[in-house]
């Protein structure tokens, strides 16, 4: 291990980089229980999520209030009551709702309003917005129980948070919705944040947990899990804590509707939520409705992805430079792995008219995903377009990677086997060695 501590925060930055740009100018639900509220770590948790919006990211912070409405009915002389884990409100209780959900508002505002206008963070452009977002409906009767002013949610007024979060301000929404008619109900933080995230078509769902991590058997955290994993999972596992039983429903309730991801994290940990987001291994559990990592065609959005990730291999001279627009210009050529948004690997298939065979170029993997099967997928999945495309032969052209291709059925060839325009191309000062490969 490196002892020296700027160098291990050097690369915890360096990693980072490449999270900023994936999040940048994507929309994030981030769903708290009432209880992260009340930690001594609160103030550090929303400085957390302000600087989120401070490196772009579209923030929408749902809160809910449980402890401080027990806390105000307390107060009051009430005792709160339930019913099949919902609260029921009667015209007494809405007052301590409203009360508590009120005030804790208030303070969340002051302390991101605090956390915005410190010179760390990004200056007096950012602002936090909250209103009536949340149109409700009455739960009404249930099981012969009236649960009176507990609703659920009926709508969200999606286009007026996206003006909000378009501005550049953070939309903090409240367990509260409002019936056409003027009433207040009571709602499930859980349940907002779920019908928001849906609503906005957000691209990520993010649970701060209070019951911890995701844990398996074996106590591991669970990392990854897809929306089938995640339904085996609620019906095998008879000891999920309530609240993560209720995050993993969620998540399949809105992946059903709108392909997002939804991260489970535990909220305790200091920093949680940044690791979660900008570390290649995060912290918590992330749901998704297909592996995260998809091989697909580039478009010109992925262009400074590959930029990034090839430029360093191109200053070890292990990839022929290329610029911006020359990618830019190319990119239908390019294919990619994108690991939820982020892009760590690539390669590229050129064609040349008139003859069956095709280069396969720029196959690259970022550093922290080698050494797990992946480039031989990427180079499979590119020799497979290249015989759907009608090729018979693809040759590659290597300076330090001959061994790998050779492992890979690549015969040592030579400038012969290359189409004319590809020979007018080869660069005698690079000198690279070329591979061949006939495709069954
Ligand atoms: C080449 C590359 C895409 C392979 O990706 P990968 O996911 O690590 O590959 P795999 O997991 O399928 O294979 C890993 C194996 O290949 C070996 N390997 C990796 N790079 C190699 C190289 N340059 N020469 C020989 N073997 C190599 C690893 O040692 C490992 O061997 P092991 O399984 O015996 O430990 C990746 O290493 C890379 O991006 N390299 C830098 C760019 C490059 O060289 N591109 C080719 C340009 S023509």
């Amino acid at each position: 291990m490196d002892p020296d501590p700027q160098h291990t925060e050097l690369d915890w930055f360096r990693a980072a980089v490449p999270y900023v740009a994936a999040h940048r100018d994507r929309t994030m639900v981030i769903a708290m229980a009432g209880e992260a509220a009340r930690a001594p770590e609160f103030p550090a948790l929303l400085r957390d999520i302000a600087q989120l919006r401070a490196l772009g990211t579209r923030v929408v912070l749902v809160h809910g209030a449980r402890p401080q409405i027990e806390a105000r009915l307390r107060d009051r002389g009430l005792t709160p009551r339930y019913s099949r884990g919902l609260r029921v409100t009667d015209a007494e209780a809405l007052e301590a709702v409203c009360d508590a959900v009120g005030r804790l508002r208030l303070h969340i505002e002051g302390l991101l309003s605090r956390n915005l206008g410190s010179p760390g963070i990004a200056g007096a452009r950012l602002r936090v917005a909250s209103g009536n977002f949340v149109t409700a409906r009455p739960l009404g009767v249930r099981d012969g129980v009236d649960f009176q002013y507990t609703g659920e949610v009926r709508r969200v007024d999606a286009p007026g948070i996206t003006r909000l979060l378009d501005e550049g301000q953070i939309v903090l929404v409240s367990p509260l919705g409002y019936s056409p008619t003027g009433e207040v109900f009571n709602l499930s933080g859980e349940d907002v944040a779920t019908q928001v995230a849906a609503g906005l078509k957000a691209d990520k769902l993010v649970f701060l947990t209070e019951a911890g991590p995701l844990r398996d058997r074996h106590a591991e955290t669970l990392t990854q899990l897809t929306v089938p994993a995640v339904e085996r999972l609620l019906a095998t596992e008879a000891g999920l804590p309530e609240e993560l039983a209720g995050h993993l429903r969620s998540a399949v309730e809105v992946c059903a509707v709108h392909d997002l991801r939804v991260h489970l994290v535990d909220r305790h940990i200091d920093g949680g939520l940044l690791i979660e987001l900008f570390s290649r291994s995060g912290i918590g559990t992330l749901v998704s409705r297909e592996p995260v990592e998809r091989l697909r065609a580039a478009t010109i959005d992925d262009v400074g992805g590959i930029f990034e990730l090839i430029q360093p291999l191109e200053s070890e001279g292990i990839l022929v430079r290329r610029t911006r627009e020359h990618l830019e210009l190319e990119i239908d050529c390019f294919q990619v792995l994108d690991a939820d948004g982020l892009i760590i690997g690539t390669a590229a298939l050129y064609t040349f008219p008139e003859t069956q065979v095709a280069e396969i170029a720029c196959l690259a993997l970022h550093p922290d995903y080698r050494g797990g099967g992946r480039g031989d997928q990427i180079l499979e999945h590119m020799e497979g377009l290249a015989q759907r495309r009608g090729h018979r032969q693809v040759f590659v052209l290597t300076t330090r990677t001959a061994q790998w291709f050779q492992e890979r059925g690549y015969h040592p060839g030579n400038i012969d086997d290359l189409p004319a325009a590809r020979q007018a191309l080869y660069s005698q000062a690079r000198n690279s060695r070329i591979f061949v490969k006939r495709l069954a």
